[in-house]
């Protein structure tokens, strides 16, 4: 990090070294910063709300428990709102698993309990969700109502980041009611209009012609164009020279949806000095003065950037199977156990996964994926009680269909992608919605290729065949730590009920180390296990 910002520093200091020569001498250092501060000074004025603290109290405590409640925390960071903690949070527990080195004395203490080449995994596999944005005091900068909006129907907004915004169940009052959160938080003006107006927008002032190219220009030397994309705009970069710098651009908007999301006065002050907005923010502070941050501003809110056509819906066609003799093992390998276990986690673990036991609003199907046994037992359909009948991932999901539902799903996420992906200068028109009722998988990430479709759809036409060796259980340690072992008699892809009697390696106590963490008994409990660290990762997460 400490490199690639002093790359930036540079870039940004021979990129903000303006060629033309100045016409008038350029105002002192001193006098530029008490410009900026008043300009600053004078957005974040115009968009403060005086919220009645009663009001604004209940309006945080309310909102607060909605986003608990949703789960946002285990993704975003918010304001002072607790982190779900590190066996339930998606970007801390990555991150802490990736930055480890093999030198630290956790690294080696893992390694040792699930061996080397299982760290080695691990830090390879772990691709996604080291990072998301950070929401703390978000409505400073961004309109209430738009979050109101995104919430219920989240689009791609930044090209070189691959995890998306996924889509939460959540009720128009719980979207209200987080709007008006962030709002109280930033007390900005109340979406609900209920205890704040709003301030009249400034008179619309059409930007001249030169003014948007002088934006146009600024926006390319001042090195904006480093890390941000503006629609198709041709910005003199590539996608490679983007992901080049990292972190901070994955984390960088595309600015074609900031008129959207921003008033043009906080555009302006945010281009000035974005940590008065938010001191942790990772947007560099960028030199200009506050009539170039207006201008590089009115370059954002005016550009055409001449989308391309909207793709069209990708039809749910499945590739060909492999014509050859495919094994759980590899498919386990390849795709169900690693990346959709992640949230379709078996029932004994500390995080079962929003995709089994419900998360981020959903009831979940009780879809679990750790072990054959528990995939074979399938799920409920979606929305249906928790006792009622189960049905097999591996059959239609309406009878007469053709494609099982385990890869329908993975076929819907292509829809999806067409809103939830965009890549950079390739931008498009975004469809007005997701495209399908049903959801796609895997939830908010890049879908499934065709080869491991194809290897997918082999396995299943084979018969769905079970494991032949027992593998993961503790001092088994091919790195799928959950027990999963030999099944006697293939069933095939059959439905099985999860009350029929299971082998005996698959009902076994999970390791010590593998259990809810409960409160200290009273009295000390016999051969009581060393408490597990709260910086212990599930086993194979
Ligand atoms: C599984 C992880 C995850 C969860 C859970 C999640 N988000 Fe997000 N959220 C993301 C990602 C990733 C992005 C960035 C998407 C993009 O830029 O394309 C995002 C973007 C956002 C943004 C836009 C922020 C910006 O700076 O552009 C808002 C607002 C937001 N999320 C609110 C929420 C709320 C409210 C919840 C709970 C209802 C929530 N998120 C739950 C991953 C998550
Ligand atoms: C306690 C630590 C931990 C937590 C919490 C955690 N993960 Fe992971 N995650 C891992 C590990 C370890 C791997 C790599 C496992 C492997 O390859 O066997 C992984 C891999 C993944 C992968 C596949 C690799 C990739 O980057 O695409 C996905 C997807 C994933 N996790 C999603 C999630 C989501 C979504 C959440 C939150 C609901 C989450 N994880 C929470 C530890 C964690
Ligand atoms: C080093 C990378 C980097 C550079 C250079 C950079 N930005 Fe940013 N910018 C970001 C990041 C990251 C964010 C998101 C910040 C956050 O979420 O706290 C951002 C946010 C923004 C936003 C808010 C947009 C929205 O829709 O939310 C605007 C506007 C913006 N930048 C304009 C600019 C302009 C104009 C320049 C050049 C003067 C510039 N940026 C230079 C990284 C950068
Ligand atoms: C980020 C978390 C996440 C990941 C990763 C994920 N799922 Fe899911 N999945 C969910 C959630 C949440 C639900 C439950 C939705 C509900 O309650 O209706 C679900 C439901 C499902 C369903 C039932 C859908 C229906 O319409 O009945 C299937 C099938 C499924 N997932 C398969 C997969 C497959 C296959 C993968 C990997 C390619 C995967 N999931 C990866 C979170 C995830």
């Amino acid at each position: 990090m400490a490199s690639l910002s002093g790359v930036l520093l540079a870039a940004l200091a021979c990129s903000g070294r303006d060629p033309e020569p100045e016409p008038t001498p350029p105002p002192s250092a001193e006098e530029l910063t008490a410009a900026r501060a008043t300009f600053v000074d004078q957005a974040l004025a115009q968009n403060h709300a005086d919220w009645p603290a009663e009001a604004r109290a209940e309006v945080i405590r309310d909102g607060r428990a909605a986003i608990e409640r949703l789960q946002c925390n285990r993704c975003h960071t918010i304001d002072d709102i607790e982190a779900s903690s590190r066996p339930t949070h998606c970007v801390s527990c990555h991150q802490w698993l990736n930055g480890l080195e093999p030198t630290d004395a956790t690294y080696t203490k893992l390694a040792g309990r699930y061996g080397a080449h299982v760290m080695e995994r691990y830090q390879r596999n772990i691709v996604h969700y080291l990072d998301a944005p950070n929401l703390t005091r978000i409505a400073a900068r961004l309109e209430p109502a738009w979050i109101e909006t995104y919430i219920k129907n989240p689009h791609d907004l930044r090209p070189l980041m691959e995890e998306t915004m996924v889509r939460s169940q959540v009720s128009p009052a719980d979207a209200r009611l987080i709007a008006r959160y962030f709002a109280a938080v930033a007390e900005t003006h109340d979406p609900a209009g209920q205890h704040t107006a709003r301030a009249p927008a400034a008179a619309a002032v059409q930007p001249s012609a030169e003014r948007i190219e002088a934006g146009r220009g600024l926006f390319m030397r001042r090195g904006c164009n480093l890390c941000h994309t503006v629609g198709n705009v041709d910005t003199g970069k590539t996608r490679e020279d983007l992901l080049r710098m990292g972190t901070i651009a994955r984390l960088a908007p595309n600015l074609r949806f900031t008129r959207e999301r921003m008033r043009p006065e906080l555009a302006a002050a945010w281009i000035l000095d974005p940590q008065r907005f938010h001191p942790d923010t990772t947007m560099p502070v960028t030199n200009l003065t506050p009539d170039e941050a207006e201008q590089v501003r009115d370059f954002l809110f005016a550009v055409d950037p001449r989308l391309g056509p909207t793709p069209p819906v990708p039809e749910l066609v499945l590739p060909p199977a492999v014509t050859r003799p495919v094994s759980w093992a590899e498919v386990k390998e390849s795709t169900l156990g690693r990346i959709c276990v992640h949230c379709h986690m078996n029932d004994h673990e500390r995080d079962n996964g929003p995709g089994n036991q419900g998360g981020y609003g959903w009831p979940g199907v009780g879809l679990r994926m750790r072990t054959y046994e528990t995939l074979v037992s399938g799920q409920r359909v979606r929305g249906a009680a928790p006792d009622s009948e189960r049905v097999s991932v591996f059959l239609p999901r309406e009878p007469g269909g053709s494609i099982p539902l385990l890869l329908e799903v993975m076929l819907l996420r292509r829809v999806e992608e067409r809103r939830d992906r965009v890549e950079a200068f390739a931008d498009y028109e975004l469809p007005p919605d997701h495209g399908s009722e049903h959801l796609g998988m895997p939830m908010g990430l890049p879908s499934i290729p065709d080869e491991e479709l194809a290897l997918l759809r082999a396995w299943i036409e084979q018969g769905c065949p079970g494991p032949t060796e027992v593998t993961g259980m503790p001092g088994i340690d091919d790195g799928f730590l959950v027990p999963d072992g030999p099944i006697p008699v293939n069933h095939g892809c059959e439905l099985r009920a999860p009350t029929e009697p299971r082998p005996a390696w698959s009902t076994q106590p999970p390791p010590e180390w593998e259990r809810p963490r409960e409160p200290a008994p009273a009295a000390p409990a016999p051969a009581a296990p060393a408490t597990p660290s709260p910086a212990t990762p599930p086993a194979g997460r």
